[in-house]
């Protein structure tokens, strides 16, 4: 777990293994802190700038020796962050990733970055903003999964980057910038509990455990937690989430969060809805064996739901907040769901099941329903719904469906933010007829075509008048690293957008 620390000392005398200088591409004359750092070392960053041989493109980093005395540094990390017309948060936030990556590479277990370069930005994006963000980065870049390797040697091979100092100019920053690392490391812990749930295996991350991690968020942060089992979920007549978890000897759970903000007012709360599928056969239309394990990440929305409710407990957001998590196993047994089943769904709907693969959207039906009760003032799910999405989108979109304009350019905001990026797909009622069945009110799956948006389209059927998005993260909550400060694994996308756009739905 890194460490965040503010000082107010100048970059030329502090003592550290590794000191960062974030730098733009194309100003060949620095300014401030890089400035004088380049003037102990005689002129050696603007020769390098000089030659070319770093340009301050983003992601990049070259790592400088020092000779005894110039600086109090032992070495030096020279980070792009690309032209500053194009910057924005995620430059910093892949900038300070990179340079955790320099710190591992050499063994540099702290690192320090000054801030005086962010005054020059524009006023929202100053110190505060700035510690904020590079806090992100850092805890976020040094997240790691080692809960079971077992071999010493993996340990020594790994060094762990445990603090990252931030030097500023004065008190008043200092204060300033304290608050935004605070912040920035909260957001980016809750991405990590996030991105370890995810990362824990089926035999592990089962229902059971999900209750349990939201047993102990609720209890260390005064909410309420409501855990329903097989018969009171039966009881609450969800249909189609019991016949999704029929197929398994793992009970199912569904997950109830309440936060209830400080000076939040009455209103109905916002609902945040996660898809909780702890392992992903298939079922009887059982996936191909290839890359089937994978299908432990079929719970990333409510791990990020998870890690989000943690965050807006931990920076006491004004909002009133409930969080719905039905989990469950995908799996056969004799018992299991099959194609052809008609099954009734807690909204009265009924639903033939052309393939139980589409099971999501069926847990996910009885959730948004269930949501419902509370009169939210809108709804916000997150699943790994869809392969379709991972064609359509690839891996550097989260797929974007919503019933509501203004709600869709929030999240787009808020996913814009936080680099945790969307790209809105249509719901227009030319796509509806491909869910029409002929034996029930609608069936699970619209066939190939707009598949991602078909199951968008499904979900809307749960949600009335209510307004409500849906997150697409099939292919973007876990993979090849993405940027400098994820990992190849999961990404525990989207708990910073959930965060950003309850933080912007509280401050009104
Ligand atoms: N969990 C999968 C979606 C998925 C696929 C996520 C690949 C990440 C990577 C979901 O439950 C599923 O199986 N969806 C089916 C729906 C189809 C049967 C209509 C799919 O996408 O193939
Ligand atoms: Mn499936
Ligand atoms: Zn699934």
């Amino acid at each position: 777990m890194t460490e965040i620390r503010i000082q107010r000392t100048r970059a030329t005398e502090q003592e550290t293994p590794l000191l960062a200088l974030a730098l733009f591409e194309g100003e060949a004359e620095l300014m401030g802190e890089a400035a004088e750092v380049d003037g102990r070392l005689g002129g050696e960053i603007t020769r390098i700038l000089g030659r070319g041989d770093f340009k301050a493109k983003k992601d990049e980093a070259l790592v400088l020796y020092p000779r005894p005395g110039e600086i109090a540094a032992e070495r030096v990390v020279l980070l792009g962050l690309g032209r500053r017309a194009e910057y924005s948060a995620e430059r910093l936030r892949r900038a300070v990733g990179a340079a955790v990556r320099q710190a591992e590479r050499v063994g540099a277990a702290s690192l320090a970055l000054p801030l005086d370069w962010a005054d020059t930005l524009g006023d929202d994006r100053r110190g505060r903003h700035a510690a904020r963000v590079a806090a992100e980065g850092a805890v976020l870049a040094a997240w790691g999964f080692r809960e079971f390797k077992t071999r010493q040697e993996d340990e020594a091979a790994h060094v762990e980057v445990g603090a990252l100092t931030l030097l500023v100019g004065s008190d008043e920053d200092a204060a300033a910038c304290e608050e935004g690392a605070r912040e920035g490391e909260i957001v980016a812990r809750a991405e990590n509990l996030a991105r370890r749930l995810a990362a824990e295996p089926g035999n592990v991350a089962t229902p059971s455990h999900l209750a349990e991690i939201a047993r102990e968020i609720a209890e260390r942060h005064g909410m309420t937690v409501t855990v329903l089992g097989r018969d009171e979920i039966e009881r609450e007549g969800m249909g189609a989430f019991l016949a999704v978890a029929r197929g398994s000897e793992e009970e199912p759970r569904f997950i109830v969060l309440e936060y209830r903000g400080e000076d939040a007012g009455d209103g109905g709360p916002l609902a945040l809805v996660g898809k909780g599928v702890t392992f992903d056969s298939g079922g009887i239309s059982i996936k191909p064996a290839e890359r089937m394990e994978e299908m432990k990440f079929d719970m990333s929305g409510a791990a990020a739901v998870l890690g989000a409710m943690q965050a807006i407990a931990e920076l006491r957001l004004p909002a009133n907040i409930v969080a719905l998590i039905p989990s469950a196993e995908n799996l056969l047994s004799g018992r299991s769901l099959k194609p052809g089943d008609i099954l009734r769904s807690r909204s009265g709907k009924t639903i033939e099941v052309v393939n139980t693969d589409a099971e999501g959207r069926l847990l996910l039906a009885d959730a948004l329903s269930y949501a419902l009760r509370y009169e939210p003032r809108a709804i916000v799910d997150a699943a790994t719904l869809t392969g379709a999405c991972v064609i359509a989108l690839g891996h550097h979109a989260i797929g974007l469906m919503a019933n509501d304009d203004a709600l869709a350019a929030e999240i787009l905001a808020a996913g814009e933010a936080t680099g945790e990026r969307c790209w809105r797909l249509p719901l227009w009622d030319e796509y509806r007829p491909q869910l029409d069945s002929d034996y029930a009110d609608l069936k699970n799956t619209g066939g190939r075509p707009a598949g991602t948006i078909t199951a968008g389209w499904f979900l809307r059927e749960f949600v009335g008048d209510t307004p409500w998005a849906h997150l697409d993260i099939a292919g973007t909550a876990y993979g090849d690293p993405r940027a400098p400060y994820l990992r190849k694994g999961p990404t525990g996308v989207p708990a910073r957008l959930l965060v950003e756009w309850v933080r912007t739905r509280a401050t009104r």
